[in-house]
């Protein structure tokens, strides 16, 4: 059970949460072509955008699990090859820094994640003031891997320096394992996620610097904070 101190962190952490989703409610526009990321501050965005559901034209998602919940809500679920490019991608992150690059992948949404991102037009990354880090690399890094690649990758990870470990009981919606890295240090976002892309069997790296975010949303205990590419 948590303590008394673990749940108010984990309350106030979910206000933030709940704080910073309905601020990107503001960025929707109307006939807004929308794409949605994984995991639980989007699952606050999710419930709330059914109250603006006449100016969302039509909405991709990351996982199956962000699908089921749109779903629940009413809304069709359309696939990226019938819509072409997105107006506007919204998704959390495990960390981010000022200049907006991210990690992602917690949720082991990663692939389909890097995939929205990068076929939007404009990409909002939700977060609350915990996951602002100077440096990213605290957070596990998490890898995509083709299964049979598995114990390449981690050799190659640890190369690298980085302590891989294999996220047992879990593949991803792609059929894929996911390789979590840690104590990686993340100097150059950009050409660590180029090298780690380049390893023979890796599907995707959870970093995103390549395709950053244009727009942070940070809510912390005055509000919320916008950082802008
Ligand atoms: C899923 C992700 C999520 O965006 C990330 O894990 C943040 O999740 P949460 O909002 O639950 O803290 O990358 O693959």
């Amino acid at each position: 059970m948590l303590s008394q101190g673990s749940l108010w962190k984990v309350m106030d952490q979910n206000k933030k949460k709940l704080n910073v989703a309905a601020a990107a409610m503001d960025h929707i526009h109307n006939d807004c072509i929308l794409g949605m990321g994984t995991g639980s501050t989007v699952n606050f965005l999710i419930d709330l955008i059914p109250d603006i559901k006449n100016k969302i034209s039509a909405v991709a998602s990351s996982s199956l699990e962000t699908e089921k919940r749109l779903k629940s809500h009413g809304f069709t679920v359309s696939s990226l090859r019938e819509l072409g490019n997105l107006d506007l991608y919204i998704d959390g992150a495990d960390e981010a820094t000022d200049n907006l690059n991210l990690i992602k992948g917690g949720g082991g949404a990663l692939t389909r994640e890097k995939i929205l991102a990068a076929a939007s037009s404009k990409f909002i990354c939700i977060i609350d003031d915990t996951k602002l880090v100077p440096f990213l690399g605290k957070f596990p890094l998490p890898i995509e891997v083709i299964p049979m690649a598995r114990s390449f990758v981690s050799r190659e990870m640890i190369k690298l320096k980085g302590q891989p470990v294999w996220r047992e009981n879990f593949l991803t919606d792609n059929g894929n394992d996911i390789i979590d890295v840690h104590n990686l240090k993340i100097t150059d976002p950009l050409e660590l996620e180029a090298t780690i892309n380049q390893i023979t069997g890796v599907v995707s790296v959870g970093i995103f610097a390549k395709r950053s975010a244009d727009i942070l949303l940070i809510a912390n205990n005055d509000g919320i904070e916008a950082i802008n590419s």
